[in-house]
């Protein structure tokens, strides 16, 4: 199955589910990923976080996720997760990733849109697509320092969709990255007047720890890609605890089947929540 475009899988999303996102950081992660994705014959997109790659070099977990998407029987899109430095972007659309976000949160919402205008240049130079945020999600993905939520306006969103030509945004609406230390609560009324202004898909960043039903409330009401990170590094670590207390002469190839079966168990997990099976 070739490698598509985050704009082949998002689109097709018509609020009866939603099209996850799932961070891995190796092999193992992506080889579980990939497995619950045909098992569920759902559509997949592989992310990595530019915060996250002291542990796992771009130029060498890279190719890595390309070359898993590429033997992935459903369609599957590799992503670049909050990437900032332009130089990480180019090196993602160099290797080929099919899409780049660029989160510019943290600037004016003029510099926001002038920054995010030159990466969709970049991008499509590549024929590669852009997801870009908007207001700010809580934590921060990598190294999960507290930031503010700020809440999405619905005239900052639809300002910023029509003059950045994004084709994904990524909303706040009360989530955060991370493990929630309190159950949030959604700004759902917020996220329907922002899906009625807005015609480009919407993304919910930080979807660790969010009950079913706020899936479905987020799902029915305008988002189209959720993101889980920190659930499938939990599921990999928890695993890995596991083999260890069990078997104290447990080898190394133990332990990396255990992060397979524990992001494989987490993604699946999450596909069935947001309604992707079958939507291959
Ligand atoms: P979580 O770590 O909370 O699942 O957030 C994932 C995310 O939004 C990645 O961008």
């Amino acid at each position: 199955m070739p490698l598509v475009k985050l704009s082949d899988l998002v689109t097709k999303s018509d609020h009866t589910y939603a099209v996850g996102a799932f961070n891995v950081s190796d092999m193992e992660m992506a080889m579980g990923a990939i497995k619950a994705a045909e098992e569920m014959n759902a559509p997949l997109i592989l992310q990595v976080a530019e915060g996250r790659l002291r542990y796992s070099p771009l130029d060498l977990l890279g190719p890595v996720m390309i070359a898993a998407a590429k033997r992935c029987t459903v369609p599957t899109a590799v992503h670049l997760d909050h990437g900032s430095e332009m130089e990480t972007i180019r090196l993602a659309l160099d290797l080929g990733f099919t899409s780049v976000m660029f989160d510019g949160s943290k600037y004016p919402l003029d510099e926001n849109i002038a920054r995010t205008r030159e990466v969709v240049k970049l991008a499509k130079s590549y024929g590669a697509d852009v997801e870009a945020e908007i207001g700010r999600v809580g934590g921060v993905e990598g190294d999960y320092k507290s930031v503010d939520i700020l809440v999405t306006s619905v005239e900052e969103a639809r300002q910023f969709a029509e003059e950045s030509g994004v084709d994904a945004l990524a909303v706040a609406i009360g989530t955060a990255h991370g493990n929630y230390k309190e159950q949030p609560v959604l700004r759902i009324d917020r996220l329907k007047e922002i899906a009625a202004a807005v015609k480009t898909p919407l993304v919910l960043h930080g979807g660790t720890g969010l009950t079913n039903e706020d899936f479905r409330a987020c799902i029915a009401n305008g988002i189209q890609k959720i993101n889980i990170a920190t659930a499938s590094y939990d599921a990999s670590a928890n695993r890995i605890r596991k083999v260890a207390a069990e078997n104290p002469q447990a080898r190394y190839f133990e332990f990396s089947e255990a992060i397979v079966e524990g992001t494989y168990e987490n993604v699946k997990k999450h596909m069935e929540i947001f309604g992707m099976k079958d939507k291959a």
